[in-house]
């Protein structure tokens, strides 16, 4: 017996079930799943190797003459061309055909306008602003709603700074990884992760217990391996250089995970260890926030343990989200859920800070901003207004666009600054392009707004 449906009525009627049947195919077993994985690691391999060079290394495009001096180094083409010609020892780019337009690498790039910055003249922005003396700034993109552009705001700012000439250090915190997939990074298993780092701020706490146990006469608890073999480990250990000569990168792979269930039994076995000063001791320590300017924490979508260390270790705080009332909602509880979260480990520490007459713990950001992303002006605009009147300075000024040349940049490149512009019509380039421009603009204002009062203080400081 077999039904169709009849004209114009919708396809969920007259379904035959023999025939659904038929299509349903065996049940799936745990081994199935097994199978599936299988087949989605050989498409992602086939995928991933097709913006590869032979040699298995990830390749970033060149960038023109034209873009240098539009969006890199600001000087008319006409100067920049004299400059380099008066200049042999300076990168001078290849072209494709005898009189086509000149291409540079990035590194190239970055040495030109090293030149420009000593050479050129003292009233231009060549370089940027980064006071000498203090730590770089660390940003964490966060929001436990997923889907909401968290890891392209990261990478694209990512990018942005470098390009703007910055160093800049990219830590993936999520175990899903897609940062880590964006830079091409390597990553074995949870020990090329920051796993270690937070199980070594771990051992050296339980170290100086064990120290304090001693002393009291009383029996240490030994390490286990895993804890004796993070204390070897250092930062560096774990940075990986990308394809983009000015960002490095410590990667995530699902493993990464684990840490969401083995922190809770550290904090079990050792109560006054504040696993929220994890990472920045650890990168303090290890020299870390001097070798970059800009570090980049992405996130997972939850508040775990990983998302905790990672706002808590951040100075600057940015949450992407969408102009729809379901993800506005969603980060209202966000927002909520910090405030009660920083809140008991401010509350639990504070009570055993006046017990001993101690200094109390009050966690604090330079600046915490949600960022409106894949804004859509012709249905949002309602919408983003609104939030704008409630949020008010906490909304950041500027909404970035949806646009299509994200989905479109193709399996090599991810994002815009990935892509090359010829791909694509000028205009569409360069609007798209300016969206994220004025993301990073918007970003840059407050890393410069807040190194300016950290060095405005130290200053204040030292005329003390
Ligand atoms: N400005 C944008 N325009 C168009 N698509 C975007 C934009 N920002 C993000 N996306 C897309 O939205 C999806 C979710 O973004 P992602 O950054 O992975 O979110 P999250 O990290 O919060 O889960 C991705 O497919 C991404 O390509
Ligand atoms: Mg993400």
């Amino acid at each position: 017996m077999k039904h169709s449906a009849p004209e114009g009525l919708p396809p969920y009627f007259n379904i035959d079930p023999d025939q659904a049947l038929s299509a349903l195919g065996e049940p799936t077993t745990t081994e199935g799943f097994g199978t599936i994985a299988r087949a989605c690691e050989a498409g992602r391999s086939d995928l991933t190797s097709r913006g590869l060079e032979e040699s298995g290394q990830r390749r970033l495009r060149l960038f023109s003459t034209w873009e240098i001096t539009r969006y890199l180094i600001p000087v008319a083409t006409g100067h920049f061309r004299r400059v380099l010609k008066a200049n042999p020892t300076l990168p001078q780019g290849r072209s494709e055909t005898k009189s086509g337009a000149k291409w540079f690498t990035l590194d190239e790039v970055l040495r030109l306008r090293a030149h420009f910055g000593a050479e050129g003249s003292k009233a231009k922005e060549y370089l940027p602003y980064r006071p000498s003396n203090l730590p770089a700034k660390l940003v964490a993109v966060a929001n436990f709603k997923g889907g909401v552009g968290k890891t392209s705001t990261a990478a694209h700012l990512a990018m942005s700074a470098a390009l703007d000439g910055y160093k800049v250090l990219v830590v993936d915190l999520d175990s899903q990884g897609s940062m880590t997939s964006i830079f091409g990074g390597k990553v074995a298993d949870e020990w090329q992760t920051v796993f270690p780092l937070l199980a070594r701020h771990y051992a050296s706490y339980q170290r100086s217990e064990n120290q304090r146990r001693q002393d009291r006469g009383e029996a240490p608890q030994p390490l286990d391996d895993t804890l004796a073999t993070a204390l070897e480990m250092r930062t560096q250990d774990l940075i990986q250089s990308t394809h983009w000569p000015n960002i490095d990168l410590i990667g995530a792979q699902l493993n990464l995970y684990w840490a969401e269930f083995q922190i809770p039994v550290w904090r079990m076995q050792g109560r006054g260890w504040k696993l929220w000063d994890a990472l920045t001791d650890i990168f303090t320590a290890d020299g870390v926030l001097d070798e970059y300017d800009v570090i980049f924490l992405d996130t997972p979508p939850a508040l775990g343990y990983l998302t905790i260390n990672g706002l808590a270790a951040a100075d600057i705080l940015l949450v992407p989200v969408g102009a729809s009332f379901l993800e506005f909602d969603s980060t209202g509880r966000f927002f909520d859920m910090l405030h009660s979260t920083f809140g008991s480990i401010e509350e639990a520490e504070n009570m055993a800070a006046r017990a001993l007459g101690r200094d109390g713990l009050a966690f604090q950001w330079d600046a915490v901003r949600a960022v409106i992303t894949r804004y859509d002006g012709t249905q949002q605009a309602e919408l983003a207004a609104l939030m704008q009147t409630y949020l008010g300075g906490t909304l950041s000024p500027h909404r970035q666009d949806f646009t299509a040349l994200i989905g479109q940049a193709g399996e090599q490149v991810q994002g815009i600054y990935e892509a090359d512009y010829r791909d694509f019509n000028r205009e569409t380039y360069v609007r798209g392009r300016e969206t994220f421009d004025a993301t990073y603009a918007a970003f840059k204002t407050l890393l410069l707004g807040s190194w300016r009062r950290d060095e405005l203080a130290a200053e204040q400081v030292a005329a003390e």
